[in-house]
């Protein structure tokens, strides 16, 4: 049998070993793998894996539309981030990292899900049954038609789920899943990935929604998860920290519905709760008042949350000033740090910089450039912005403030949670609501003139 040797870290494959990935330069991170397809020994080899009813092409006009009525998960905010609920037929992709809360968030849904809807199968390869209910217990899982099945092998699974005709499949995880029919080794890419290429067919096959959970480190590096990105329809994954109270997930990818969408949870005694307005919890340890922290209005798919933004500038050894950064990228606080020393002649060269997202919430619209620059200027000079300000805008090379999207929501939101200021572009200057002035500005020096006392 033919083999090739397969980066587990990015997929690449090559004919012969090396002792490092050309394409991600990972080392030693080549292992072999034959180079049958999915299914080889059945008729789907020749057709690949098709995933529908018809082996022909069809007319446009012909194709009968998908039966896309929601199935509610029973968990409120969880519908949210999958865009309005569970879609019959479609596979998810639950991932991140171990401990923070996937086995956990997918067992209550499933508790509700099998009261609610039908029957439900669980397959564990990570946990006992006995660990699984007893964790179900404490989540309130009550008798509802919920099945647990502690097993790896794909084929048993996919067995029970003939037996048992559920409404909705969970593998946890998709790394200890394997199949008889494969040759490489459990836990390797081609595994992983085969393994949801026969799921990812079954589910569509019996229309089954089929919830995959997939562990991920920090840097997102180990093998799997990444690498299904494009297999699945849905990519959800839990963000932040594990240490604080509350999960974030978001859904990175959706065929059904809209990315970037964001669910907030609280994990408490009894599993994961909803959490109702978001930007109460990322204000609640707010450091109002002190230097280098200032209110930013981001909008997460559909709704706009407020988060704090903190800046800590101080005077760097010379030669080796440290840039650090959570929850914002670093290479855009390095351009803004550029723009704020040629622009408004803050020199900043000679200072560490670290920037912080409050709540471990990652942001990646560059409606934050605004905020990000502010509160690191009132770091560096040590001033308070004004208090009960929120502020938004992109800040351009030249240093001119741009527009965002969506400015009306944003400042409905800083208003509703009684910010009584909003230092915005001025181009995105509209009719606000009463109680909330608004400051539209054109530029960098402008801004900090208007937000630092
Ligand atoms: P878990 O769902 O097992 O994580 P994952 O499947 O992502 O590896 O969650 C584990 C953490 O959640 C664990 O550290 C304990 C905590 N937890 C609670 O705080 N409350 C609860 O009700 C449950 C079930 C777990
Ligand atoms: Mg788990």
């Amino acid at each position: 049998m033919r083999t090739v040797f397969v980066c587990q870290a990015c997929g690449h494959q090559t004919p012969k070993w090396q002792g490092q990935c050309f394409d991600c330069g990972s080392r030693n991170s080549l292992v072999e793998e034959p180079t049958r397809p999915v299914g080889a020994e059945g008729s789907s080899q020749a057709h690949g894996l098709f995933v529908g009813d018809s082996f022909d092409a069809q007319l446009y006009a012909d194709v009968d539309m998908a039966n896309t009525t929601r199935l509610g998960s029973g968990h409120g905010e969880f519908d949210r981030v999958l865009g309005g609920g569970i879609v019959p037929g479609a596979t998810v992709l639950l991932g991140g990292e171990p401990g923070i809360g996937k086995s956990t968030l997918l067992l209550q849904v499933a508790g509700r899900f099998a009261t609610s809807v039908g029957p439900v199968l669980y397959a564990t390869g990570e946990e006992s049954a006995h660990q699984v209910k007893d964790r179900g217990q404490r989540l309130g899982v009550t008798d509802a038609p919920l099945y647990l099945l502690a097993e790896t092998c794909l084929d048993r699974i996919l067995e029970e789920v003939d037996r048992i005709k559920p409404s909705l499949l969970i593998v946890d995880s998709i790394q200890t899943v394997f199949s008889t029919k494969l040759q490489s080794a459990p836990g390797s890419l081609g595994q992983i990935r085969q393994a949801a290429n026969l799921l990812l067919f079954a589910a569509k096959k019996r229309n089954l929604p089929t919830f995959l959970i997939g562990h991920v480190t920090k840097d997102g590096s180990l093998a799997g998860p990444k690498v299904l990105e494009h297999v699945v329809d849905t990519v959800l994954y839990f963000e932040g920290e594990r240490h604080h109270s509350h999960r974030v997930v978001r859904a990175i990818k959706n065929r059904f519905g809209a990315v970037s969408e964001l669910g907030v949870f609280e994990m408490t005694d009894s599993g994961l709760t909803e959490v109702q307005n978001p930007s109460r919890v990322f204000l609640s340890d707010r450091a109002a008042g002190v230097p280098g922290s200032t209110v930013f209005c981001s909008i997460e798919g559909a709704r706009p949350i407020l988060v704090e933004i903190q800046a800590l500038v101080t005077n760097g050894v010379y030669g080796s000033v440290r840039r650090m950064t959570s929850g914002v990228e670093q290479q855009r606080l390095s351009l803004l740090l550029a723009v704020m020393e040629k622009r408004a002649g803050l020199t900043l060269s000679g200072e560490d910089v670290f920037v912080n997202v409050a709540g471990g919430l990652a942001i990646h619209e560059p409606a934050l450039d605004l905020a990000l620059v502010t509160a690191v200027a009132s770091g560096f000079k040590n001033r308070k912005v004004h208090p009960e300000t929120v502020v938004f805008g992109e800040i351009g090379l030249g240093g001119e403030v741009r527009g965002v999207s969506r400015a009306g929501l944003r400042i409905k939101e800083a208003a509703q949670l009684g910010f009584k200021r909003c230092v915005l572009p001025d181009i995105n200057l509209i009719e606000g609501p009463s109680g909330c002035e608004l400051v539209g500005v054109s530029n960098l020096e402008e801004a900090l003139g208007a937000l630092i006392e």
